[in-house]
């Protein structure tokens, strides 16, 4: 017999190493809270229904009080050599009461269904975080000022200039795909929010447990009834994995945005000083980390789900101690993914936009070609063959070295295509805040489109 909390068949004691490789102590700090509050549903219940006797029941919950204002004065340490959370709070209400009466702990529960809890409480509240900081940050893109509605920037397809669109029309995008994952972290919120508790090591028990009362004393929706499913799911945990990585690339993406166009060739965008730092040797330098750092942490949660799904798929139905390799990653996921949502929020208020530089841009590089053919078209030409007559155009001014600024050449090349359309009216179609101001479709970029567009994101965020 060893003097471990399991150690009535063993005869010798783990060694130091194996002790160092199993133990979760301090990926397990995260559960206290967890591992005390349902430690205390569960006493209630095993009170009330008898299980334990009503003094010893009255004393357990003692003793979790204790160490819950112990855990909340930063005085609750968790030994090493006590492997887990689990065995820690069983072992310090076993030294607080003797093992008469602390031994009645852990009846009719097991790590197995205690581990799942813990974690699903924990991450209920990541998720919620995840869910609250994303609505931050899409206010800030939401919150615009109004003059970014015209505030031009060129739209891209290929890395390559397509189409000029308006600042505000790209904050609104960014918005958009953010209630998505809002929506997906809800979801995952949602299946996440069972009680495993009760569930016993994998079979249930035969002690007359009320599970619907732990579930409904911990906050959970609904109990998870199946005891093995209850105890070998990790799809939550996956689910909510894939959602940190989805909107870890989202964020990904758009500090790529930034990044680029904050370097001088672009000259679009700027990150406030505060955002920023400097070079040791280079005077010059204003380098985006935060941007950079944003796209380099994805890498982190997109690492966490593939880590995840490779550690579970050949765990059969039962705990297996591969299972315990769930927490460390999604750990750092977590610590990524809300870290980034946070510090992207502040970086995108201080956000400064060169419109006019933009509208430049979008003067030279042939941005506004399409409307060209969309002005052949209304007058009758099939689309098709208008393309094809702005394509004859954009190659011409090319070869001559020109770009559709120069209305006279546009002109004087058109009439020679056929398709003569006076200098007025090609430097209106070519202005590129007539294309912004122009594409009222339904979520295209005009003013009012975004405006509309806006208030739906704004309809669809209160609902959270
Ligand atoms: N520390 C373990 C984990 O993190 C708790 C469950 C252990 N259960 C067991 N039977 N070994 O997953």
């Amino acid at each position: 017999m060893t003097d471990k909390l399991w150690g009535g068949r063993f005869a010798e004691d783990i060694t130091q190493d194996v002790l160092d490789y199993t133990l979760t102590v301090d990926v397990d700090e995260r559960l206290v809270f967890a591992d005390l509050w349902q430690s205390v549903a569960h006493v209630l219940m095993l009170g009330a229904r008898k299980i334990v006797p009503a003094e010893a029941a009255r004393d357990l919950l003692g003793a979790l009080l204790r160490l819950r204002d112990q855990s909340e004065n930063g005085r609750l340490r968790l030994r090493p050599e006590l492997e887990d959370v689990h065995f820690n709070i069983e072992q310090q209400v076993i030294e607080d009461l003797g093992r008469e009466v602390g031994g009645h702990l852990q009846t009719a529960r097991s790590r197995n269904d205690q581990v799942s809890t813990d974690a699903r409480m924990y991450l209920r509240r990541v998720q919620l975080d995840a869910v609250e900081a994303n609505l931050e940050l899409i206010g800030e893109l939401l919150g615009f000022p109004e003059e970014e509605l015209l505030a031009i920037l060129p739209g891209y397809t290929h890395g390559q200039a397509a189409q000029p669109i308006s600042v505000a029309f790209w904050k609104t995008a960014h918005a958009s795909l953010l209630l998505r994952d809002v929506r997906r972290l809800r979801g995952a919120f949602d299946r996440t929010d069972e009680s495993p508790l009760g569930a016993c090591a994998l079979a249930g028990t035969s002690f007359p447990l009320d599970r619907q009362v732990t579930a409904r004393l911990l906050g959970f929706r609904a109990v998870l009834s199946h005891a093995l499913d209850a105890t070998s799911a990790r799809d939550y945990l996956i689910e909510s994995a894939s959602a940190f990585a989805i909107g870890g690339n989202n964020l990904s993406r758009m500090a790529e945005e930034i990044v680029v166009w904050s370097g001088h060739e672009h000259s679009l965008v700027e990150v406030q000083d505060a955002y920023a730092t400097g070079s040791s040797i280079m005077p010059q330098k204003k380098n985006p980390v935060v941007a950079e750092l944003a796209r380099g942490r994805a890498g982190r949660t997109a690492g966490t789900l593939v880590q995840l799904l490779t550690m579970a798929k050949g765990v059969t139905l039962g705990y297996s101690c591969d299972l315990q390799e769930d927490k460390p990653y999604l750990w750092h996921a977590i610590d990524a993914y809300l870290s980034t949502l946070r510090i992207v929020a502040g970086q995108t208020r201080g956000l400064r936009f060169d419109g006019a530089r933009g509208e430049e841009l979008c003067w030279d590089n042939f941005s506004t070609a399409t409307e060209l053919a969309n002005h052949l078209t209304a007058g009758g030409l099939a689309f098709r063959e208008a393309h094809h007559v702005s394509g004859a155009l954009v190659s011409a001014l090319i070869r001559r070295g020109a770009t559709l600024r120069d209305t006279a050449a546009s002109a004087e090349i058109l009439a020679g295509l056929g398709h003569p359309v006076p200098e007025p009216v090609l430097a209106r179609i070519f202005a590129p805040r007539t294309a912004v101001t122009g594409y009222t479709s339904p979520g295209g970029t005009s003013p009012r489109s975004v405006t509309a567009v806006r208030a739906e994101l704004r309809a669809a965020v209160t609902a959270y």
